[in-house]
Order: structure tokens, then C-alpha cells, then sequence
């Protein structure tokens, strides 16, 4: 026996049914040997080329079947993820356009995470408001709606979640829908159908043709709103009051439908009771019914949303700010309390000119507007019509419309120390002067 081991070649022979193998004298063996030739030449360290050839068959073999396998078993899986996702989504999009297409139903609730995924991580910024940023955003089944986050609330996540549930159930073709609700944590925001024409202030007050609407659409616009807060107030199981009707607040779809926003947010995000103020979240200046600040004149009720549509009812018609002082100096508008002036021309039978080519038909709507309008901010609320006869006001002849009483700025009348402002004026201040008294 022979510690060296020496080299074996093996080949296979010409007619390739035999093996010849050196140096063993290029014996023909068998084909089969192939497989043994451990036992064979159990001294020598053999080579061989078909051996090679087969090993390299057989690892080809195996590379391709393991390459099919998990080829296989990738798509496979892929496949199932594919079939998971679908039932998923299409389970979230049945629930959501069941949702949208059905009355009396709670909105959806998401999760921050949702939100922030229907957002794009918060990129299309639509506008800020006093309660908080509008973002663009996109539901999973693919209609588009716009995201108020709300800002940070002390209030319980259960009250919003119960305000929401009461709010998200109402349904007016001039009211904005409520589709969804997030609360996490501290963050809560609020989802709504997304109107592509945006807010009305862009058209009424835009100097640019492009953007401007006929007198007989922006009528339309009017009663649509009058209609939309009419059915908030008394439409619907709850009465719910506006406390900032205002040009932003009235959105228009893509027919230029009229639809109230932002209704029942002063229910859902209560203030920190010490402080009232005026242009975040209890109203807009311009558009704040008076009894909010002057105690005498009346309680707060439904009429101070009639007050802030009065404003924007006169506004609209005139498309202009009402309250403007100094802006027009030059023109014919110079007044710098616009309610006052077309009240004086009104009394002097004049005509009420908006722009140059007004015909007469279109005199007679702007008119009509006005003089619902000056009936709406009347100073004393027991004086302002419900919405209700406001719709009516609109929807009726303008002969049957009778001359309201001049309106005022401020209570002239009532003596200056009765008046109690109550703005701006934190609680626990007023609660230790009133000790202080006692
Ligand atoms: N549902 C909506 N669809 C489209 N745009 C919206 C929607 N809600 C709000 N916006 C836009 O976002 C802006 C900010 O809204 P908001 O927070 O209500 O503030 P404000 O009413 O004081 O303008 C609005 O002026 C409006 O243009
Ligand atoms: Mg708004």
C-alpha cells in the first residue's frame, strides 16, 4: 500500500458505452463505474471529466430548481399579499362608500397614522383657520377630501368622539359632509368631502373677471346658504348654532353648489372657557352678531347666525367688505359702514349700482338681497327674521319685502355704561374683581 496517491484519468470511450481510465492501462470499464470509483481505485485521487461534467449537471439541476422554488415561492407570496391588500381595501372602500352613500351613519374613524398617509405626510396645504391647517388628501378608495387638524384639546377624546358621531350624521345638500374623525392621543382632526371651487370669499371679493359670478349664481349661492343654515338650525335633530358664518366658511363644489363648513366646530372644540375670542373661534370680525359683546340688546341665540349672514348676505350683493373703511375712499362707496348707505339709498328709492351692465332683472335681485340682508343685522335680535323667513324672504317678490329700520353700527342708543364688553377678558380676572366687590 502506497501512502502517495496518484491521478486517475477516466474518460468516457469513443462509442460512449464504457469508461477507459489511465494509468490503468485504458481499461474499458463498465459505464456504471463511473459511480464507483471509490471502490475502484480506492489508491488513487481520480479526476474525472465527466464526472465534472455531471457534477456540474446535477449543481446546474439543483440551482435551477432552487431558483424556481423560491422564484415560486416569492410570487407565491406576493401573490397572497396582493389578495390580502385587495380584500383589505376593498373592504375599507365598500365601508367607506357604503358610509358616503347612506344616511345616518357614523363617520370613519381613522388613526393618525391613516390620516397621515391620506395626506402625504401633510403636503397640499389647502388653508389655516382658527381651529387649525386644511390639508388635501386622498381616501383609500380614491375620493378626494380635505383634513382639518384640529389643534391640541384639553377635552376628553370620548365628548369629540360623541360630538362627532351627532354632527357626522347630518345630510344637506348645503351643508359640507363630515366623512371621518381621527382621534389619537391629543391629535384629533376632522375629515370632510373636499370642495374643488374652494371658498366663496375668492369670488365675491376678487376684482378678477376670471373668478367673478353672475348676479343670478351668486343669488343662487345665497339662498342655497340661507337654506343650509336654516336646516342646521331647525332642520335636523339638534339645533346646532353656526357662531361664524362668514365668506371662508361657505365652500363651493364643483357646480359651484353652495355648502356650509365648519358647522358644530364651536360644539366639538370647546375654548378654554377663559378666554372669548373674537376672531378664532367664537366669530369673525365683520361678521360677529353684537349680543356676543354687547350684553343688553339680547341673549345669544340662533339669530346671531342670522346677524352673520345678514353680513354676508349684504356683502355678496355688493361684493364688497361691509366694514372698509378707508379702501374706497375715491368711489361711491366711500361710506366706511356699507349696511348704512344702502339703507340711506334704498329710503331714497335709488337703485343699488353693482358694476356698469347691470340690467334691471339683475338690479331687482341685488336689491331683494340688500333688503333681506338689512333685515338679518337688524341690532336687536327679537327684530332679525328666523332663517327660516329669510328663505322665504329670498325665495318670494321683492314687493312683498317691507322697508327694514336703518341698521346700526353699534348701539348709539343704549347708554355707554350699560354696555358690557366681555372680550378679550380672561374669567378668573373677572371672578377677583367681582370679589374684590363683594
Ligand atoms: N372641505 C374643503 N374643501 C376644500 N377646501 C377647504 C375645505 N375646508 C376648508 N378648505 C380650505 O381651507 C381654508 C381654511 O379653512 P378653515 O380652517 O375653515 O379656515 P377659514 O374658514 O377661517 O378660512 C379655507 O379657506 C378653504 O379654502
Ligand atoms: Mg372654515
Amino acid at each position: 500500500m502506497t501512502n502517495l496517491r496518484s491521478r486517475v484519468d477516466c474518460r468516457l470511450n469513443s462509442t460512449g458505452n464504457g469508461v477507459q481510465c489511465s494509468p490503468e492501462g485504458y481499461r474499458i470499464y463498465p459505464i456504471y463505474t463511473l459511480f464507483h470509483f471509490e471502490r475502484l481505485f480506492p489508491m488513487y485521487e481520480y479526476r474525472s471529466y465527466l464526472g465534472q461534467l455531471l457534477g456540474c449537471a446535477v449543481a446546474s439541476l439543483a440551482i435551477y430548481l432552487a431558483a424556481k422554488f423560491s422564484l415560486g415561492f416569492c410570487c407565491l407570496i406576493a401573490l397572497l399579499i396582493y389578495k390580502w391588500r385587495r380584500r383589505h381595501l376593498s373592504m375599507y372602500d365598500n365601508i367607506e362608500d357604503f358610509l358616503r352613500s347612506n344616511n345616518n351613519l357614523m363617520p370613519i374613524r381613522y388613526s393618525y397614522s391613516d390620516i397621515k398617509k391620506m395626506t402625504r405626510g401633510f403636503k397640499d396645504k389647502l388653508g389655516e383657520g382658527g381651529y387649525g391647517s386644511v390639508y388635501k388628501a386622498k381616501l383609500r378608495s380614491g375620493g378626494l377630501v380635505a383634513i382639518k387638524m384640529l389643534g391640541k384639546s384639553k377635552t376628553n377624546g370620548q365628548d369629540f368622539i360623541n360630538e362627532v358621531g351627532t354632527i357626522g350624521r347630518i345630510r344637506h345638500v348645503n351643508v359640507v359632509r363630515l366623512i371621518g374623525f381621527c382621534v389619537d392621543g391629543s391629535k384629533r382632526s376632522l375629515v370632510y368631502d373636499f370642495m374643488p371651487n374652494g371658498s366663496l370669499d375668492k369670488y365675491i371679493f376678487s376684482q378678477q373677471r376670471d373668478v367673478s359670478l353672475s348676479c343670478q349664481k351668486i343669488f343662487e349661492i345665497a339662498l342655497g346658504v340661507a337654506r343650509g343654515i336654516d336646516y342646521l338650525h331647525q332642520g335636523c335633530d339638534m339645533q346646532i348654532l353656526h357662531f361664524d358664518i362668514k365668506p371662508h366658511n361657505i365652500l363651493l363644489n364643483e357646480n359651484f353648489t353652495p355648502k356650509v363648513s365648519d358647522f358644530g366646530l364651536a360644539k366639538l372644540y370647546p375654548l378654554d372657557n377663559s378666554i372669548v375670542s373674537l376672531t378664532a373661534a367664537r366669530g369673525t370680525m365683520g361678521y360677529i352678531a353684537p349680543e356676543l359683546f354687547y350684553k343688553n340688546i339680547g341673549g345669544v341665540s340662533y339669530k346671531a347666525d342670522v346677524y352673520s349672514f345678514g353680513m354676508l348676505l349684504m356683502e355678496m350683493a355688493g361684493r364688497r367688505k361691509n366694514l372698509n373703511a378707508g379702501i374706497e375712499q375715491s368711489s361711491q362707496f366711500s361710506q366706511i359702514y356699507f349696511p348704512t348707505w344702502v339703507s340711506d339709498q334704498l329710503k331714497a328709492g335709488k337703485d343699488i349700482e353693482i358694476g356698469d351692465d347691470a340690467t334691471d332683472e339683475e338690479k331687482k335681485i341685488i336689491k331683494k338681497m340688500m333688503m333681506v340682508a338689512l333685515w338679518c343685522i337688524q341690532m336687536k335680535p327679537i327684530e332679525r327674521p328666523s332663517m327660516n323667513k329669510v328663505v322665504e324672504m329670498l325665495e318670494g317678490e321683492i314687493e312683498s319685502l317691507q322697508m327694514p329700520p336703518r341698521p346700526f353700527l353699534y348701539p348709539q342708543q343704549i347708554p355707554a355704561d350699560e354696555v358690557v364688553w366681555t372680550i378679550e377678558v380672561p374669567v378668573d380676572q373677572v371672578l377677583q374683581n367681582l370679589k374684590r366687590l363683594l
